[in-house]
């Protein structure tokens, strides 16, 4: 909260740091009213700065400064001078010691950023800038110190404390407190510093790592939660083992704790040897969590254990190189739950999250490259563009250079940069030096926001057995980006025939020697413009483009139907047969939505739905696969391929095409819900994932019947089922169809589930959901529900995200007050969480994509936002940014 207009700041901007901290030690005094934090900094110029003279400045937020000593010397108030954000020394000497005493409140912390308190435990999150809230600090990534931390707490009230690196002292003082000393040999940066002081237990377990070290790893949770970790210790035992085997990193400490907190902002924190993590994204158990919180969790633990070759061994130099930890972790990530599963289910699942949420960034007001050339507020750039895209474009470089050279350019950049501060650049030198492949033009990825459009055509030459591909690419104009030139493309393709894929000659390009007598092969898409000729061709082929979703791009090729149809039942590729359903869906969802505009009905094509009834009889075909193909594309899809977006129409439409394709398949559907019942007990394996995935999105169509007899299987799943995706499954129909039992079947998991948090959001969730008129009252009164807390971000994620982003046609209220809603819970809490607030926002600021009337009452909630006094800078740059 300031007075003047937050301003931005730039990555041409960036300077070495002035001073470097060599060592930190830390005293944390936690109290019930206030905690004292003691630092003592060995600090001396940094020789790389260009500055020989200047004077120190920290960073420092919300603190109050209680002593300051330079090499034992107390300052007087003449010496220093503080501002909201920095203390000023203007003469310091070339090398000494800072010691410095704060005073925090981390009992009044509401923003959950810094010190904070959460369920009676102290815990910290300090990425981006949270350190600053802590003591006085150079809190930025390239200043990297080794910590010694010391806490003093109540022994009863806080039996267990906890921070990075190893335990070197513990004693019990006379007071009745406990003192404790970590120590972490490793240099690093304040944003990967943690303290937690609870009263906490632990699962334990150990791992042996590739040169035999014992490691000890540590899952703290409440008491009440200890029969909900073993999930998150196998997945983080899969994580190192993978790890070492598909990149060669091993674990460095004799420790890695896992603590499990409440109240947590994001999903995760990568803390030196002491990952925080979001209750949501460790606890797992079959009667609780659903079979997606279970892949969540996994995916979550192995990310997180992941940063510490990809973020701590080697960090960021500045925070506008965010994505070279967080993309090419998640696509670690990615590739670790690919190999624990399904593989094509996996991509499949990350396409759909990046086709329908990043390119609607790219396309909204927030719009910025994989390395943001500026930023008002970090927090705001923990984003879909910088994970997920980011994310796709380190597994580009991973397409172009093929499995090998990729590692050996991973193992050069870890070489080459262990215990640095580095940047996206040098990710990218060490795969060209690696490889001795040229990505220069390839950088243009980390530099230009907007999603690029591949305009495609094909035609075939029957006397010479040719097909030519005319490939076409333009990039749209972003927020102060426009003509932008064209990207290197990696166009992965394949051309069917009647009996499976062809073999490809690629016309005056000589064959690569992995490709040459294959069937699939990587174009280099790099003009605006460009051909591909393949010749010897003896059938004109279907050609399936963009394979395994090789870039992230929007492909727009005039396929016919039957086309479409032969590459949904006869691709070889997961990624293209679905795609295929995709884009056949959108084709029966436009001519849909036209002939509701003319007054028409429109009737489902017996050719998709046949595609559809093949697939079902198809016993090889992977049953999540196959669930995935059954579903239309989604409304937030929908919402990034017609223009304007009239919500009301897109849900109209696909409902009613849903309810057809129901009707259509209602014979082969019971029969796949039957077939897929389970006899075993669960399970969190790949098989009993798929299977109960095929057999809910089998009764979520069967229901759309309207038949008393499927309402009644649907009533006795959500009774008898012992695991939470089937009850879940089976809550969620009986919501959506307006069930008879619907009110009982709310009633009853709450009763059963009340003392359970993460259930409780769930319950929440489905209900925010909802399309049935009437739902934003509902949600209103569910946030007066005793086990509602706008203070706790799960639950605001599960009530009031969840009808903002989830529940479009509600959320698009023709009166606006879905809007007003939003607006006003943001206001709420702008104070109190910035960070919650502005993430919350987003939906507003799309407003350009929607009709004329909808985006004036839009645009007014905006405008009504930043006339609020007292905005953080984090909802001010979203406002601001998406209001003009
Ligand atoms: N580095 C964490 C992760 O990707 C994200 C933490 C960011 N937190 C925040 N409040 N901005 O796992
Ligand atoms: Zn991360």
């Amino acid at each position: 909260m300031r007075d003047a207009q937050p301003s931005a700041i730039f990555l041409k901007d960036y300077s070495v740091p002035a001073f470097l901290i060599d060592a930190t030690e830390l005293r944390f005094e936690l109290g019930e009213e206030a905690t004292t934090v003691h630092s003592c900094l060995t600090l001396r110029r940094n020789p790389a700065s260009d500055n020989a003279t200047a004077g120190l400045t920290l960073h420092g937020a919300e603190l109050e400064l209680l002593s300051l000593a330079i090499d034992g010397n107390t300052l007087s108030e003449s010496q220093w001078s503080v501002s909201e954000e920095t203390l000023c020394i203007a003469e310091v000497p070339d090398q000494f010691e800072l010691r410095c005493s704060t005073r925090i409140y981390p009992q009044k912390n509401t923003s959950l950023e810094g010190l904070y308190k959460s369920s009676g435990m102290f815990c910290t999150q300090c990425e981006a800038e949270g350190f600053r809230k802590i003591t006085y600090y150079l809190d930025r990534p390239d200043v990297m110190s080794v910590f010694t931390v010391e806490i003093l707490a109540d022994a009863n009230t806080y039996p267990v404390l906890l921070s990075n690196g190893n335990r070197t002292d513990v004693e019990t003082l006379e007071d009745g407190r406990t003192r404790v000393v970590w120590h972490d040999p490793f240099p690093k940066p304040a944003y990967l510093f943690a303290l937690v002081a609870g009263d906490l237990q632990a699962v334990e377990d150990t791992f042996t790592t590739c040169n035999g070290r014992v490691v000890e790893l540590k899952i703290y949770v409440e008491q009440k939660d200890l029969d909900k970790c073993e999930h998150a210790m196998l997945s983080l035992k899969n994580a190192m083992r993978w790890d070492e085997q598909v990149y060669g990193r091993e674990y460095d400490l004799d420790i890695f704790n896992i603590v499990a907190v409440d109240d947590f902002n994001m999903g995760a924190m990568e803390n030196k040897s002491l990952n925080i993590f979001n209750t949501s994204c460790v606890l797992a158990k079959p009667e609780t969590t659903t079979d997606a919180g279970f892949q969540r969790v996994e995916g979550v633990v192995a990310h997180e254990y992941f940063h510490n070759w990809s973020g701590n061994r080697v960090t960021c130099r500045d925070w506008f190189q965010l994505s070279l930890k967080e993309g090419f972790t998640v696509f670690r990530d990615a590739e670790f739950s690919a190999d624990m599963g399904s593989p094509t289910v996996k991509r499949v699942e990350d396409v759909s999250l990046l086709r329908s949420t990043q390119f609607a960034e790219d396309a909204g007001p927030m719009a910025h490259p994989v390395r943001p050339d500026s930023f008002i507020e970090i927090s705001n750039f923990y984003t879909v563009t910088i994970y997920e895209k980011g994310a796709e474009v380190v597994r580009m470089i991973h397409t172009l250079l093929g499995p090998e050279l990729f590692r050996k350019g991973s193992d050069l950049y870890f070489e080459r940069h262990d215990g640095q501060a580095v940047t996206c650049e040098d990710f990218v030198l060490a795969m060209e030096a690696a490889s001795g492949m040229d990505l220069s033009q390839f950088r243009r990825w980390y530099e230009l926001a907007g999603t690029p459009e591949l305009d495609v055509s094909g035609s075939y030459d029957a006397e010479q057995g040719r097909y030519t591909l005319t490939v076409k690419q333009h990039c749209p104009d972003t927020p102060g980006q426009t003509n932008k030139p064209p990207l290197h493309i990696p166009f992965s393709v394949a051309l069917l025939g009647e009996a499976g894929a062809l073999r490809l000659n690629l016309q005056g390009q000589e064959a690569d020697s992995e490709t040459a007598d294959n069937t699939e092969m990587v174009l280099h898409v790099t003009e605006a413009q460009q051909q591909f000729v393949f010749s010897e061709l003896p059938e004109e082929p279907v050609p399936s483009l963009l394979r395994g979703f090789s870039a992230p791009v929007k492909l727009h090729f005039p396929y016919r139907r039957d086309q479409l149809i032969a590459l949904i039942t006869r691709d070889t590729d997961g990624f293209c047969r679905w795609d295929a359903c995709q884009q056949l869906g959108i084709l029966e969802m436009t001519a849909a939505m036209e002939s509701a505009k003319a007054g028409a009905d429109y009737q489902l094509s017996a050719d998709f739905s046949g595609a559809l009834a093949q697939l079902l009889a198809d016993d090889s075909l992977d049953k999540a696969m196959l669930a995935m193909m059954l579903v239309l594309p989604s409304e937030a899809y929908l919402a990034e391929v017609f223009k304007p977006v009239d919500v009301h129409a897109i849900h109209h439409a696909r409902e009613r095409l849903r309810r057809q394709l129901a009707e259509a398949l209602r014979e082969p559907l019971l029969q796949t819900y039957e077939r897929c019942q389970d006899a075993q007990p669960y399970q969190a394996n790949a098989e009993q994932i798929a299977r109960r995935s095929l057999k809910n999105t089998s009764l979520a169509y069967l229901m759309l019947l309207g038949e008393e007899g499927i309402a009644q299987k649907a009533r006795e799943q959500f009774a008898e089922s012992q695991n939470m995706t089937d009850r879940l499954a089976a809550l969620t129909t009986l919501v959506n169809n307006e069930d008879s039992a619907k009110a009982e079947a709310l009633m009853s998991f709450y009763q059963d589930w009340q003392h359970e948090p993460l259930v409780i959001n769930q319950w929440f969730q489905v209900q925010a959901a909802s399309s049935a008129p009437g739902t934003l009252e509902k949600v209103k009164s569910l946030m007066n529900h005793p086990a509602f807390d706008i203070r706790n971000p799960n639950k605001v994620r599960a009530l009031i995200a969840t009808f903002c982003v989830q529940n479009a046609v509600n959320f698009h209220r023709e009166d606006g007050a879905g809007y007003a809603f939003l607006a006003d819970q943001v206001i709420a809490l702008n104070r109190s969480n910035p960070q919650i607030a502005s993430r919350l926002l987003q939906p507003l600021s799309k407003w350009r994509k929607y009709p004329e009337a909808a985006q004036q009452k839009m645009q007014a909630e905006l405008k009504r936002i930043l006339a609020e006094p007292d905005l953080s800078r984090d909802v001010y740059e979203v406002v601001s940014k998406s209001v003009s």
